[in-house]
This record gives structure tokens, sequence and C-alpha cells, in this order.
């Protein structure tokens, strides 16, 4: 399966967002993390400095929204011209409802599930969706370390993706590197996001292409 690298900019300098983004344009997307202080113990930014770096990037903008009452906040980051919008199950009302509205908007819609939310409540709904992010670390940092244990969950919904005849994208999210981007693809997860681990490189775009190469085996 070909593999989408969606780098963090999390990782990226702050101070030189055009300037990091601008170094991705190997990449597929560049993910965007955007923290609130309430739903996660981390604050980065919202929807002016988010219309720039739309403005900005040389690739497709994957948002994160790892924010209390994605409801309401969501649809202002489609609207934007986010390619793709994320929301948290755990923080979101009406999931179906909002993801119809991020659709509606023209962007797509994914759902993230933190490492101890089950997707079993969900796979009914998996038509509602363009993605399922599954976090690979909690939530709020970047540079932590890949937790084994998220692995049956990719592969259930993959298993529950293919059953369905779908094309749903499954995303990880968190201390995805060249140690462990193969296990996360071979249980099915097919966009990888790499914050750390791509920021961190000293050849970006090197590192892009050995993530890619890796997860597409
Ligand atoms: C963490 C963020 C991630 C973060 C990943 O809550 O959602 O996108 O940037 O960073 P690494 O790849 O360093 O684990
Ligand atoms: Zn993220």
């Amino acid at each position: 399966m070909s593999a989408l690298i969606a780098p963090s900019i999390l990782s990226a300098d702050f101070a030189n967002l055009e300037r990091d983004l601008g170094a991705i344009a190997t990449a597929d997307y560049a993910h965007v993390d955007v923290m609130d202080n309430h739903f996660v113990p981390n604050l980065t930014l919202g929807l002016p400095i988010f219309e720039r770096l739309v403005q900005v990037s040389p690739v497709p903008i994957d948002a994160h929204l790892m924010i209390a009452d994605p409801d309401r906040w969501a649809p202002g980051y489609a609207e934007a011209g986010a390619a793709s919008v994320t929301f948290h199950a755990e923080a979101a009302t009406a999931p179906v409802r909002l993801a119809r509205e991020l659709r509606r908007l023209g962007s797509r819609a994914g759902l993230a599930l933190r490492p101890a939310t089950s997707v079993e409540p969900f796979l009914d709904l998996l038509p509602e969706f363009d993605m399922l992010l599954v976090m690979t670390v909690e939530p709020g940092f970047g540079g932590q370390s890949f937790i084994e244990g998220t692995l049956p969950k990719i592969r259930r919904i993959r298993d529950a993706v293919s059953e369905a005849g779908l094309d749903v994208w499954i995303q990880v999210d968190g201390g995805v590197s060249r140690a462990t981007i193969e296990r996360a693809a071979e249980a099915g997860a097919n966009v990888f996001v790499a914050g750390s681990a791509v920021y961190g490189a000293e050849n970006i775009p090197e590192e892009i292409a050995a993530l890619r190469a890796l997860a597409e085996g």
C-alpha cells in the first residue's frame, strides 16, 4: 500500500514556520497540532496562525485538533482551507454531525482515538469518516515513545475497513520513526505522522524518503 508521510510541525521552529514548512515540501501533508490547554496540557496555535500556515504551506495541511468542544471549533479549520480536519472522539458531542459538516465544507473528516479509547463504538460509523487517527502516544507532546499496545487497535480498524470495502485511511501519530514505522504499517496504518524523527533529522528530505520506503516495505 502506498504510504503517506505527514511531518508534524510541533517539532519545527515556531519562529520559522514558513521556512520549516518549506523543508517538508516532499511530504504528502503537513500535520498541524492544535492544542488548547484543556483537552491536553499544552497550548500551540489557533485559527489566526493556522490560516497563514495554509497560505504558505507547499503541501496540503492535515489539522489534528486536540481541543475541547470540536463541535464548535473544528469547522473553522475546514473553512480556513485544511485538506483534512481530525477531531478527538473523546471530545466531540456529535461526531457524525461534525464529520458531515467538515465534508460539506470541503475537508476530509478524521476521528482521533487516544491510546486507551476503544474503537468498537465507532466501527459502525466508519463510512462517515475519511480517516481514523490512532494515537500511538498520549496526545500533548512530541518526542514520546511509541506505545506498542496500540497495534491491535490498528489491526482491528484495518480489518473492519477491508471487510466493509471502504477507503478509510488509518493514521498513526506519536513515536513514529525508522524504528517503529514498519510495525505500524504491518498492522495496517497508511498515513504516518512524525515530528521529532523528521525535524530532528540532519537531512529532512532523506528522512521523509526513508520513512516512506520503510512503510511501503
Ligand atoms: C502529539 C502530537 C504529535 C506529535 C508527534 O500529541 O499529536 O503530532 O507532534 O511527535 P513525535 O513524532 O515526536 O512523537
Ligand atoms: Zn498530532
